[in-house]
């Protein structure tokens, strides 16, 4: 009994060393300061033909300006409405920043990304203001019934980068999306979209990324991390009425390991946390979901690979392995219809190494709860509506139907703050134009931001 425990720990132990290894916090980001990149040139538009007058099309402007400072310096787009009308694609560039402190207001209605930075290496966009920000007026396509529009933000192959103190606005498709980019940080944003799904906050699948300190407001994914990604931390993350942080959805080749989230607020959203997958195959492993707090949200903790919104993808399913959800609070909306925990995994790829602790949350309709897990195995002994089954013997982990845990009282230590924010109703619908706000002091209870805003 002892070695079994001790190798039980063990195994713990260094599951968690796993997990928690992608400390990358520390070497993430440019390379360079603002200071030095100012030192070498600055490209200000307003001296290549931008006119801050909310009409023109600065897009030749930019063009100029970043052909003279991608081999080293800022590209300034300083106080003032400027318009873009044809969409800018900086591709490559070293040592070069990209100051945004006025607002780019969307004219041309054309698809794709108002912004494609690709293929560039230490790199920071950034607002010395925390002023600057893209107002996309998403509105115009939305109450058309249209998600034809463009993206505001599209990062591709950018390594060593930052994003940060900037404010993006209704984008009429995704607003800020990071693809197969490494060493990244992204903080002190503001994202303020459209009630309506297909207007994600941001989309991430890249290696060694930091992102903390954001608040979305939107109606898709807040943060989400989609494959292949590695090393991805999120902290600090202000979901003030959205879909929610998720993973996914997932198809066949999943390739996603150490991920970590911690210190997200949900409010209102369809759910604190989503793992979607329908079929597929590949693997996700060493997830940490800790310090979590909800409230009015429908899902909380919903690991669904039999995801109805996706159509059926070749596989037996995606290998979920060592997801560790630990210390979440606060409420749900109705427990007994959509329970706080729903972990539905493939029958034919159970998960493994599901550890649930300290998940204290509570309905706010009704008196019961429900967990409901199917196919889901924890390393340890089992709780909530686990099954325990370390595979330690070499068995094979068997598919199971959905096992059902009816709560009857509301767990101790429940209760969890708000934040002051907290939107009463969305008063940003589809069908007018959304306010540009200011970037918060707090995006989770009782914290600040990691790193100093701007301004
Ligand atoms: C929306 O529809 C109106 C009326 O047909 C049209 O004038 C407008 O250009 C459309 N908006 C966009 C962004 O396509
Ligand atoms: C998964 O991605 C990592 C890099 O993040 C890579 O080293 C590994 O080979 C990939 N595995 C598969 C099966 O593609
Ligand atoms: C649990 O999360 C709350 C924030 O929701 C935090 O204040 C508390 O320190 C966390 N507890 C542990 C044991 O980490
Ligand atoms: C849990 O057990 C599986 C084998 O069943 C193993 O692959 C995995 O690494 C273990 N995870 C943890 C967290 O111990
Ligand atoms: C949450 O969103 C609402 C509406 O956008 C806003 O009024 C409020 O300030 C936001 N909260 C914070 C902390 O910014």
């Amino acid at each position: 009994m002892l070695s079994h425990l001790l190798t039980l720990a063990i195994t713990a132990t260094s599951a968690l060393v796993a997990a928690q290894s992608a400390d990358i916090r520390d070497s993430v980001g440019p390379l360079t300061t603002i200071a030095s990149k100012t030192a070498v040139r600055t490209c200000d538009i307003t001296d290549y033909g931008a006119v801050a007058d909310g009409q023109t099309d600065i897009s030749d402007a930019l063009n100029s300006a970043f052909a003279d400072c991608k081999a080293g310096g800022v590209v300034v787009i300083p106080d003032g409405d400027f318009a873009l009308a044809t969409w800018v694609t900086m591709n490559g560039g070293t040592a070069w920043a990209l100051q945004l402190d006025g607002t780019i207001y969307r004219t041309g209605t054309g698809g794709g990304n108002m912004l494609f930075i690709e293929h560039g290496y230490d790199f920071e966009l950034f607002s010395s203001t925390g002023k600057g920000a893209m107002q996309g007026y998403g509105y115009e396509f939305h109450l058309n019934g249209s998600l034809t529009g463009p993206r505001l933000l599209r990062f591709a192959k950018m390594t060593s980068f930052a994003v940060h103190d900037i404010v993006l606005v209704d984008s009429p498709s995704f607003h800020f999306s990071m693809d197969t980019c490494d060493s990244g940080e992204v903080y002190n944003m503001v994202i303020r979209g459209g009630n309506s799904g297909g207007l994600d906050g941001i989309d991430v699948w890249s290696t060694n990324m930091w992102i903390h300190d954001i608040e979305v407001t939107n109606k898709d994914e807040c943060v989400t991390v989609k494959s292949p990604a590695k090393n991805i931390i999120v902290e600090q993350i202000y979901c003030n009425w959205s879909g929610g942080c998720a993973m996914g959805s997932l198809g066949g080749n999943v390739n996603v390991s150490a991920i970590t989230y911690q210190n997200i607020y949900t409010w209102t959203s369809n759910q604190m946390y989503m793992i979607k997958s329908n079929g597929g195959s590949g693997t996700v492993s060493d997830v940490v979901l800790e310090n979590f707090i909800g409230h009015g949200n429908a899902y909380s903790l919903d690991i669904d690979q039999y995801w109805s919104s996706m159509s059926t993808v070749p596989g037996s399913g995606v290998q979920l392995n060592n997801i560790q959800v630990t210390n979440w609070t606060g409420t749900e909306t109705d427990g007994s219809r959509r329970g706080p925990i729903k972990i539905i995994c493939a029958y034919d790829a159970p998960c493994t190494g599901v550890d649930l602790s300290d998940i204290k949350m509570w309905t706010e309709s009704g008196d019961i709860q429900k967990y409901v897990c199917s196919s889901a195995y924890t390393n340890s002994s089992s709780a909530y509506c686990l099954s325990s089954g370390s595979g330690e013997d070499g068995e094979q982990h068997a598919g199971f139907d959905a096992a059902t845990v009816t709560v009857t009282a509301a767990p101790s230590g429940y209760e969890a703050t708000t934040m002051p924010g907290d939107l009463a109703t969305h008063s940003w619908g589809t069908t007018a134009e959304i306010p540009i706000p200011t970037i918060p002091s707090s995006f989770f209870p009782g914290t600040g931001p990691i790193k100093a805003l701007a301004g």
